[in-house]
């Protein structure tokens, strides 16, 4: 039988944080990581671009990883605003979040480009965190399966595997509201995607991370933690402080 994904506590701090905030958090949960011995999961911090260079500084020998928030689709060149997987890498990113529904809807991105985005992130020797999700009129409406699997087949780049992507499944309605699905509605919707990955990937679509998000907090990430091929979260809200975010960190620890 195949070993159950390490899982992965992943930190997307969003359009949030000035440096000395930032860094006065981050140090506060490389604190509590160093007292950890041996960690029963990975954690990582998106931060904005901006912080980086200070927070990988900041998190150094924790353990702690530090990823990108999104990347272009190309390696490189006349892309105004944007910043290539390379200089991710370049700057000590392990990770790229691509695909996340505000991209998507404040931008357009669609599959296509988000497959785009995971491709140029795997050829720079990035970990891929591709996002899937409905909206409430799709879950409304019987789609939400019918959705995600097409965001899946679209978004996942033929050479995926379980050590350079990882799928986060975020139903749009729950990000940033406190509303989340049921236990048995994530049940189904990560038993979805796992059926899909494995025919598609074989062994490596059984060895794939797949985080739930949207309103993960410390009241409710052990129950969500527990369900079936839950192999981590990806938090927005409640990552932007220690005190917020290590008690999620904790039930995968
Ligand atoms: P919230 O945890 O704030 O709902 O955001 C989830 C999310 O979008 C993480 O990428």
């Amino acid at each position: 039988m195949a070993a159950t994904p390490r899982p992965l506590i992943a930190g997307n701090w969003k359009m949030n944080g000035l440096k000395s905030a930032g860094l006065r958090e981050v140090k506060k949960l490389a604190t509590r990581m160093d007292k950890v011995s041996k960690p029963g999961c990975d954690v990582l911090i998106c931060p904005p671009a901006t912080l980086l260079a200070p927070l990988r500084d900041a998190v150094k020998g924790s353990g702690i990883a530090i990823g990108g928030q999104d990347c272009h689709g190309n390696a490189a060149g006349a892309h105004t605003g944007d910043i290539a997987a390379a200089m991710l890498k370049d700057i000590g990113c392990g990770y790229v979040i691509v695909g996340h529904s505000e991209r998507r809807a404040d931008y357009g991105e669609n599959d296509r480009m988000v497959r785009a985005k995971a491709v140029a992130a795997h050829g720079a020797g990035l970990r891929a965190i591709i996002c899937v999700g409905e909206t409430a009129a799709e879950r409304k409406n019987g789609e939400t399966l019918k959705i995600i699997g097409k965001q899946l087949t679209d978004s996942l780049p033929k050479n995926s595997t379980a050590k350079n992507t990882i799928i986060a499944y975020e139903p749009v309605w729950a990000i940033g509201t406190g509303l989340t699905p049921t236990v048995d509605d994530v049940k189904e919707v990560h038993a979805y995607l796992r059926s899909r990955l494995r025919r598609r990937l074989k062994a490596d679509g059984v060895a794939m991370r797949l985080l739930y998000g949207g309103s993960v907090k410390g009241s409710n990430a052990a129950e969500l933690m527990a369900v079936d091929n839950v192999n981590g979260a990806l938090v927005g809200g409640a990552s932007l402080t220690a005190a917020d975010f290590w008690p999620i960190v904790e039930t995968c620890l």
